[in-house]
């Protein structure tokens, strides 16, 4: 049952407009459909419509107002069949009942907590109505949803509001209608008892608009920041990419059962309520960036992803890479640039970079799939916007401007390709990006070694660089990337050199087209240190030919803040390497002092830019280690040896993080500003130092922050670093935040996830009893990402020797198949790496596997996600 991208062919029928009359009730919503459907000119003649269905109840058809019999149609729960439909234009209406109760799935319609939620990407939309469920069927919406006043004071649906009236009974309706042409995945519909915050703004050319969010009553003081970051997200896209927005009502809905971050219905966006709410007393810093984001990547999709959509699912990235770029520069502008590209590396290398060494790896525009649910992954979304990022670099600014004026000029209104995406960038800048497409074909991290040579008799400085794109499942033999590697040659005294190639000034951005590419510098006065890949230009790994002492050089005078940044990660994960390898052969740990020159520069008392200093103390994580060693992977060896350069690190700097600890500590009032929360980032990374391996002095730290915290980071932060070791604050901790907050799901989930990502042997029988408790819920995806999901990225405890958190995963996600397939899908993803493990937890993993492939009644999605991963 693959689909692949080869087999697209246009639909045989469009929908021009679709009319929805949506009657809700708890278990039985009746919908009425009437739809305007006429044979597509690009279709096939004389076709049958065949109209998608998911678990659909039909209760008649008919055709320009003429009911159908039962011999004229076929109908399934997934299909609905007209063998003849008439060959011109006419109307069709389909009636269907649903059970919006019974649907835990959280596709399609569904109620949770009394209210009426739709998700209908990717294919949701067919679990409400029979449709052509696919992207490139564009249609004009009308909706009338009707329900009970008592129940449903609030309802909403895509573009502006035309009508409400008493519908008689205690029932009550309105009539929402969006002009805009779109695709059915954008469809939504949300009614129940809602508070609401409201707001305007005018756009840049005078257009008036209502914003509006929507939260549980008693939250709305919780909903002011995301209302902020709607307005700047509006005023953004028109100054950096000169897009408006065009309805006159903006609306925002936070619910709490969502599968997913968030969703980009046009004009109302539906939204996990833990990406909307937020105040001090609740939310932490990362709470506050990841609204800001997240708001901003649905608000984006206006313009890329509804305005332009993709042709079919294979597109995907088109909406999406393109939106992560987009949400990326916001924040870049908004926060730190440097700052927020050391988080996206850090991301799309725990992320993307995992995904792409093991058997899940699938290229940013995938070429076949069973379940496209299992294709919203970092790799389309991450790499996705990591593609553009390159395209950028590789024209410049300005014909990258260019190319999305053309974009968004030439297609809106339409389903694209990624090729006709492509094609306004080589139009504008005159090139050919044809291999450049190879980006989007070929799946695999490729590899750049780097060697360099200094000739100082010449004054010639040479950068050989070799590519190798790896092996990936279905694609064994790869060509040659284009890969632009942006170098800048670091002078002795630390300022950089002026580039010369053929006696001229050369550009800073070398393309990597071949095998094997090499370029000479002239006239370099020095030997310089080869500043590569600044500001992570390409993603790839990197293995250059550089000495420790060349990267603490560079980690010291690097112009570039990513480079800097990079260079001291680079010695410290040599440095883990060679303490695993140590660890293994029972050799004595090597040391390597001059980390701590590095790391301690971020405690230095006149350090002022504390977000980058916050990511300068934070030590490459485990699944750093484990991906830089590449196969037989240890996990309990890894821990280890980052726990012992640690306390290395603790002894050499202690007395400089107690400073920087002390300098930092909160004065005035809680602001998630990103100065204040780059102070508080820098604090946290001091008190981890000081409490690194148990150490009292700063747990009791910890446990002072703990019990005097005047906001949720600073609390948090504590408990999270009070868990990593068994002590007596940490089990006092706990309970206090659970007295505390025991009524705040929000905040469970954050206590949750702590006691399931820490590193210690009882983890897994506390998470058994965790899911036994009050504060789980597993039909929740919120819940079982914070407790299950934390637990299968725990490296060493997911991955215990016996064997026992494999199996834990596979039985729930396998309980959890029945529920929500989609959530079970996600959580079965802890398994992405299994291959790089050593024998014994391989064999172990592997079990556990099989058991969920041979499992009977598998759904499509966790069905999927076991073959692929057991390959
Ligand atoms: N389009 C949404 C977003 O990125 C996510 C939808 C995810 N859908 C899914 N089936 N997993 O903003
Ligand atoms: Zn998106």
């Amino acid at each position: 049952q693959l689909v692949r991208l080869a087999d697209y062919r246009p639909s045989d029928f469009l929908i021009d407009t679709v009319d929805l009359d949506v009657r809700l009730d708890p278990v039985a919503t009746r919908v009425t459909a009437t739809l305007k459907v006429r044979p597509n000119p690009d279709g096939r003649e004389g076709a049958a419509l065949v109209l998608d269905g998911d678990e659909l109840k039909l209760v008649s058809v008919a055709i320009d107002g003429v009911p159908l019999d039962d011999d004229a149609i076929e109908a399934a729960p997934e299909r609905l069949t007209l063998a003849n439909p008439p060959r011109g234009p006419f109307e069709l209406t389909v009636v269907t009942e649903i059970d919006p109760t019974a649907n835990t799935r959280l596709m399609g319609l569904y109620r949770s907590n009394g209210a009426y939620t739709t998700q209908c990407e990717a294919e949701g939309f067919r679990r409400i109505t029979y449709f052509l469920d696919r992207p490139d069927v564009l249609a004009v919406y009308t909706t009338r949803v009707e329900g009970p006043k008592a129940e449903t004071p609030v309802l909403l649906s895509n573009g502006n509001l035309v009508e409400t009236g008493d519908a008689g009974d205690g029932r009550h309706f309105a009539v929402w209608r969006d002009p805009h042409p779109k695709p059915s995945y954008l469809f939504a519909l949300v009614a129940g008892d809602l508070g609401v915050v409201e707001d305007r703004f005018v756009t840049a050319s005078g257009r008036d608009v209502a914003l509006k969010v929507f939260v549980e009553h008693g939250r709305e003081d919780r909903a002011a920041y995301a209302m902020d970051a709607i307005k700047r997200s509006m005023r953004w896209d028109e100054e950096a990419f000169g897009r408006e927005y065009d309805l006159d009502v903006f609306m925002v809905v936070a619910v709490s059962h969502f599968n997913m971050g968030a969703m980009e219905n046009k004009g109302l966006n539906v939204f996990n309520d833990k990406y909307v709410l937020a105040s001090p007393e609740t939310a932490t810093d990362g709470d506050y960036a990841n609204i800001e984001a997240i708001i901003a990547h649905e608000y984006f999709h206006n313009w890329t992803g509804n305005r332009i959509t993709c042709r079919d699912w294979f597109q995907l990235c088109l909406k999406e890479g393109l939106t992560v770029f987009r949400d990326q520069e916001f924040t870049s502008d908004t926060r730190s640039r440097p700052v927020k590209r050391i988080m996206d590396a850090r991301n799309l290398r725990a992320s993307q970079f995992a995904e792409d060494s093991g058997p899940l790896a699938h290229p940013v525009r995938p070429e076949a799939y069973a379940e496209i649910n299992n294709f919203y992954t970092p790799t389309v979304y991450e790499k996705g916007a990591e593609v553009i990022r390159m395209l950028k670099v590789l024209i410049g600014p300005d014909a990258f401007k260019a190319g999305m004026d053309l974009y968004f000029d030439r297609h809106d209104g339409e389903a694209c390709t990624i090729e006709q995406f492509v094609a306004c960038f080589a139009e504008v800048s005159g090139r050919d990006l044809g291999r450049f497409m190879l980006w989007y074909r070929q799946a695999g991290t490729p590899t750049v070694e780097i060697r360099t040579a200094y000739d100082a008799a010449a004054k010639t400085f040479a950068i050989e660089a070799a590519q190798t794109v790896p092996p990936t499942p279905g694609q064994p033999v790869k060509q040659p990337a284009v890969i632009p590697m942006v170098v800048g040659l670091v002078g002795p005294d630390g300022a950089d050199l002026p580039l010369t190639v053929g006696g001229a000034a050369a550009s800073p951005v070398i393309e990597l087209t071949e095998p094997v590419t090499r370029v000479t510098f002239e006239n370099v006065a020095a030997r310089p240190v080869a500043s590569l890949f600044r500001n992570f230009s390409a993603p790839v790994k990197v293995a250059a030919d550089l000495t420790d002492d060349d990267y603490l050089f560079l980690a010291a005078h690097d112009a570039d803040p990513f480079n800097r940044w990079q260079a001291g990660q680079t010695v410290a994960l040599r440095n883990l390497v060679a303490r695993v390898a140590a660890l293994r052969a029972s050799r004595p740990q090597p040391e390597e002092p001059r980390i701590a020159d590095a790391i301690g520069r971020a405690f230095a008392p006149d350090e002022t830019d504390h977000a980058y200093a916050a990511q300068v103390a934070g030590l490459p994580s485990e699944g750093d280690v484990a991906r830089e060693i590449g196969d037989e992977v240890d996990p309990d060896a890894i821990h280890a040896a980052r726990r012992a350069l640690k306390r290395d690190l603790a002894a050499r700097l202690g007395d400089a993080a107690a400073a920087a600890y002390e300098r930092l500590s909160e004065t005035g009032a809680y602001s998630p500003d990103a100065a204040s929360a780059g102070r508080r980032a820098l604090k946290i990374a001091a008190l981890d130092l000081l409490a690194a391996d148990g150490a009292a002095e700063g747990v009791a730290r910890a446990k002072a922050l703990y019990d005097g915290a005047t906001n949720m980071t600073d609390r948090i932060m504590a408990l999270q670093i009070l868990s990593l070791h068994e002590s007596d604050a940490r089990a006092a901790a706990l309970a206090a935040f659970e007295a505390d907050y025991g009524d705040d799901p929000l905040l469970m989930d954050k206590w949750l996830l702590i006691q399931a990502a820490t590193p210690l042997p009882a983890t897994l029988d506390r998470v058994k009893a965790l899911m036994a408790g009050p504060r789980f819920d597993i039909r929740n995806p919120n819940r079982v990402r914070s407790l299950v999901g934390a637990f299968g990225g725990n490296p060493t405890q997911f991955n215990r020797a016996d064997g026992a958190g494999y199996a834990f995963v596979a039985e729930t996600a396998l309980v959890l198949d029945r529920i929500n397939p989609q959530v079970a899908a996600r959580i079965l993803g802890a398994f992405k790496t299994w291959r790089a493990l050593e024998p014994g937890r391989r064999a172990r993993a592997e079990d556990a596997l099989r058991g969920v492939a041979a499992a009977p009644g598998l759904s499509p999605d966790v069905g999927d996600i076991a073959r692929r991963a057991l390959g």
